[in-house]
């Protein structure tokens, strides 16, 4: 074994991806520390501790010197995806620039050195950025408050779902069903069913996008939301939602959008404007933070005002420019150290690219967008091609997402789309 693990590395300078476990490259014997004289012999230093701590075996430690310590945690390291090597892969429909600013930003000390059990007079400054990033987020969708707390954007729907439940419920009947158009991202009928609701599923029309005649005939009052994911996940915009948003609030629904491809749409229209109540952004698609490998992302919430009172706590509320927490902490994820340095991320994209403006031009908006991240021209490009297939083809594509994946993978090179 020893002579094929010095086969595979020894000498090695490029990306070796067969490393050993370090116990593996163990020799009885050799040791990689040496202990300043003053501590004598470490073997004289048990004489101190009481035998009741002392184990009966000594642990099962890999023997190793320095070098070798050093060169295995190395080669490890160069399989670590960062920036450096490439841009975050992740990103449906989307892909974004990750300026290396925002991780300088983020490991400044003032915030990822923050204590979690930290009074809040001295996180004022955190507070101010999470009500900050909040209310940036607030004005660009439409929406009357924001909550930063689900970590991804399937657990930014599930919080969605589950306000949409309580929401229901106090009015005495949380409802039995959510409408799920076939074009929708997977996880907004799995949201749904955890969210204790029956799946119905409507059919797009021939051109890819949801027809309100579909919704008018299975809406009633049973229906508690429809779930819109738009652009929907052929990479199309939805063109109907105001006229299905009137058809879903007269039967008392609400309307959800996915929005996890908003940056398709930011600054050039509202998701609030359009008659939608609750809505998550997927941050680390939009703006910068990384997210990956099941990692946690920024999936926040948005809602309009009826929605507002069952958002999870507690909420960051500014009064006089100081910050404070309201509510018991019934939260759909913790406020955590986490969360907020992905807010430093989120929030310095944010100041990067500006706030986008109502009554931007679309050129002027497209412009920036395309110096931020390049997304726009490209997702131009795919769904430029989406359109110039047939209603048959559109229909393979929809069922066989690797196809789609195959063919952007083409079209951008350098990026993934997931
Ligand atoms: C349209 C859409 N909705 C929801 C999600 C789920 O987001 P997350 O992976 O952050 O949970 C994705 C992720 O790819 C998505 O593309």
């Amino acid at each position: 074994m020893k002579k094929d693990i010095d086969k595979i590395t020894s000498g090695r300078t490029s990306l070796v991806h067969d490393e050993p476990l370090i116990f593996e490259r163990s020799v009885p014997g050799r040791s990689g520390h040496s202990l300043p004289e003053t501590f004598g012999d470490p073997k004289s230093a048990l004489q101190h501790i009481p035998k009741s701590f002392l184990r009966k075996q000594p642990p099962s430690l890999p023997e190793v010197d320095e070098p070798t310590v050093v060169r295995h945690f190395t080669r490890l390291s160069s399989w670590n995806h960062g920036v450096d090597s490439g841009m975050y892969p992740l990103g449906s429909c989307t892909m974004k620039y990750n300026p290396r600013i925002n991780e300088s930003l983020a490991r400044l000390p003032g915030f990822s050195n923050l204590h979690p059990y930290l009074p809040i007079e001295l996180c004022q400054g955190a507070l101010q950025l999470m009500w900050e990033l909040a209310d940036y987020l607030a004005e660009i969708s439409g929406f009357t408050q924001v909550t930063l707390q689900p970590a991804a954007g399937a657990h930014g729907e599930l919080t969605g779902i589950k306000m949409i439940r309580a929401y229901h419920k106090a009015k005495g009947n949380p409802r039995r069903r959510v409408l799920v158009p076939d074009t929708a991202h997977g996880t907004n009928p799995a949201s749904s069913k955890l969210s204790g609701y029956d799946v119905v599923e409507i059919k797009s029309g021939p051109d890819g996008i949801l027809m309100p005649a579909a919704v008018a005939q299975v809406m009633d009052e049973d229906v508690a939301a429809i779930m819109i994911t738009n652009p929907n996940t052929l990479g199309l915009f939805e063109s109907a939602i105001s006229e299905i948003a009137d058809i879903v609030h007269s039967a008392g629904g609400l309307v959800y959008c996915d929005g996890a491809n908003l940056n398709s749409i930011m600054g050039i229209t509202r998701p609030g404007d359009m008659g939608i109540d609750v809505l998550q952004f997927n941050l680390h698609k939009t703006f910068s933070t990384p997210h990956g490998g099941g990692g946690p992302g920024s999936g926040p919430v948005g809602v309009s005002a009826e929605l507002a009172p069952y958002l999870p706590t507690p909420v960051i509320e500014k009064k006089a420019e100081r910050f404070s927490l309201l509510g018991p902490i019934n939260t759909a994820a913790t406020l955590d150290l986490n969360t907020e340095l992905f807010d430093v991320f989120n929030l310095t994209s944010q100041k990067l690219i500006g706030k986008p403006k109502r009554g931007d031009s679309v050129a002027e908006h497209t412009a920036r967008l395309i110096a931020e991240g390049k997304y726009v021209s490209r997702t131009s490009e795919l769904i430029w091609r989406l359109r110039a297939v047939d209603r048959a083809d559109l229909h393979v594509v929809d069922l066989d997402r690797h196809t789609i994946i195959a063919a952007t993978m083409r079209l951008f090179p350098e990026g993934s789309l997931k």
